[in-house]
């Protein structure tokens, strides 16, 4: 039986033992085992990326795999084949397929026809690599996750929605700090919430940026403006101007509190110039721990 990852639930039984072996796969680097000897990935991008990308072929590379990047415009599904035969057609050449989406139902259509495992690479929705990713840093920043708290600064988009399902996994206490109408998708919020009730934790939905960030000991942002989101930037910056991480936001946040951020970043919009760059920033340990919380999904799903 084939198993995809398309929404952190695909995982968050074993979100521990993924973060185990991504952790390892880290040290040992270099010198661990090749187990996808022989094995595609087929990488298929309907939106850009810089990160997942790289990490994506790297991470098969250094499991002793191969991956293919096929962009979306130069397929034949840019010009009208459909998702499901796409997904029937590599299936017979690849072992598995990485999908960067404009959509979940997208996803979840190439994923149901299919006969080898589908690794969301992001949609609309969700972007479950990256949580696993963010949860990877913050262990290591912090030595543990549970009752850790967490809050997330801006927009509720598909990665908010991933965290919140990786935070309730690991039994964290998560705050999505967002405008009223720009919150966090509901249904995956009650099931982070239930996740979170199991683990230990608590998923809570808040307004206000100031009172959110009292204490906390991870601050994580993202843009205000996804791929595909047609919401015009003047006003996107009058609407999230209150949640931009800032030095002042910082200062309200424990001592020794981390700053994360999915990236691409804007500085002087989501997040200052000097809190990207500066001593309370793990961003760049977030994006090299891509390849490693990947490589960690691929020997399990592809060996
Ligand atoms: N964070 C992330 O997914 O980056 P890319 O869009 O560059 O892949
Ligand atoms: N929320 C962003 C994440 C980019 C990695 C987007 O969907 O564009």
């Amino acid at each position: 039986m084939k198993r995809d990852l398309i929404s952190v639930m695909d995982i968050a039984d074993e979100i521990h033992e993924l973060l185990d072996l991504a952790a390892r796969l880290k040290r040992e680097r270099g010198a661990h085992e090749r187990p996808l000897e022989g094995k595609t990935l087929a990488m298929i991008f309907e939106k850009s990326s810089t990160r997942t990308r790289v990490s994506f072929e790297l991470a098969m590379t250094e499991l002793g795999g191969h991956a293919m990047f096929l962009g979306a415009q130069d397929m034949q599904l840019g010009r009208g084949e459909t998702v499901a035969d796409t997904a029937k057609v590599l299936s017979r050449y690849v072992h598995g397929i990485m999908y960067r989406a404009r959509s979940n139902q997208m996803m979840r259509e190439l994923a149901a026809n299919a006969t080898v495992p589908v690794i969301s690479g992001l949609d609309d929705l969700e972007h479950p690599c990256q949580a696993l990713a963010d949860l990877l840093t913050v262990k290591e920043r912090k030595g543990g996750l549970q009752g850790l708290k967490m809050v997330y600064m801006g927009d509720g988009n598909n990665v908010c929605n991933s965290l919140m399902l990786a935070a309730g996994a690991a039994g964290m206490e998560m705050a999505a700090c967002t405008p009223e109408g720009r919150m966090p998708d509901a249904a995956i919020g009650e099931k982070a919430a239930a996740l979170a009730g199991r683990n230990g934790g608590s998923i809570s939905f808040c307004h206000d940026p100031r009172e959110a960030a009292l204490g906390a000991d991870v601050l994580y942002t993202d843009v205000w403006v996804s791929m595909g989101d047609d919401t015009d930037s003047v006003m996107a910056r009058s609407i999230f101007a209150p949640y931009s991480i800032d030095e002042g936001m910082l200062a309200l946040a424990a001592e020794d509190a981390i700053v994360l951020h999915c990236l691409p970043a804007h500085r002087g919009e989501e997040i200052s110039a000097a809190v990207m760059d500066g001593a309370q920033s793990a961003v760049f340990d977030q994006a090299e721990n891509r390849l490693h919380a990947q490589k960690a999904v691929l020997h399990r799903l592809l060996r």
